[in-house]
């Protein structure tokens, strides 16, 4: 089972509440992509993949799992995760910045990795510039396994696919 830090509720959840989700992009996005991703495509990237539905299909159509941590009665961060073949993959992970640090995000990538069970490895992508979070999985077992091109919502980026042997 996982090791959730104390203090620390961390539930599966439903369509009906995704809203939570869209919430709480909405306040980390601007923190998390400060100075790597500008400001307005930042909103137009949120309205487009946290749109209600953009969240729905990935839940309905895509089997993404989605799952939200509460911390002392406040939502504080979300993951979803899917598996495809032998691999769990982390699609999104964020923490509200007043909650980061307390072991949230680590709480969350082994809820995904528990739930998807037996897997080979984990993997995710993670923006080339976002040099906080490849620090974060980095500590965390992740290796850099390739440079990839990406397309968010209408806007080209570059990410490191990151991966950690199960
Ligand atoms: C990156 C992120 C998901 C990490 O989650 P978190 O809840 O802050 O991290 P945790 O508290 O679980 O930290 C787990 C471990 O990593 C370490 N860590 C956390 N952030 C770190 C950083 N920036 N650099 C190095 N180590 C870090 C912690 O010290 C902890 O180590 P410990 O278990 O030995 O004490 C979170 O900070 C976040 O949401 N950032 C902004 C959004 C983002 O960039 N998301 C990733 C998109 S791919």
């Amino acid at each position: 089972m996982p090791e959730v830090p104390p203090n620390v509720a961390i539930r599966r959840i439903g369509v009906d509440e995704l809203s939570i989700v869209q919430q709480l992009a909405e306040e980390v996005w601007p923190h998390a992509f400060e100075g790597v991703i500008q400001r307005h495509q930042i909103e137009i990237m949120l309205g487009d993949i946290y749109a209600l539905e953009s969240l729905e299909n990935e839940m309905t159509a895509l089997g993404h799992v989605f799952w939200v941590a509460r911390h002392e009665g406040l939502e504080s961060g979300f993951v979803s995760a899917f598996k495809r073949d032998d691999t769990t993959w982390i699609k999104k992970l964020y923490i509200l910045p007043r909650k980061q640090g307390i072991g949230i995000g680590r709480a969350l990538i082994e809820t995904a990795v528990t739930h998807f069970a037996p897997s080979k490895a984990i993997s995710l992508n993670v923006n080339n510039g976002n040099a906080r979070a490849i620090e974060f999985y980095k500590k965390y077992g992740f290796a850099i396994a390739e440079e990839v091109p990406v397309k968010m919502g209408p806007f080209d980026f570059t990410d490191y696919v990151m991966t950690k042997a199960l």
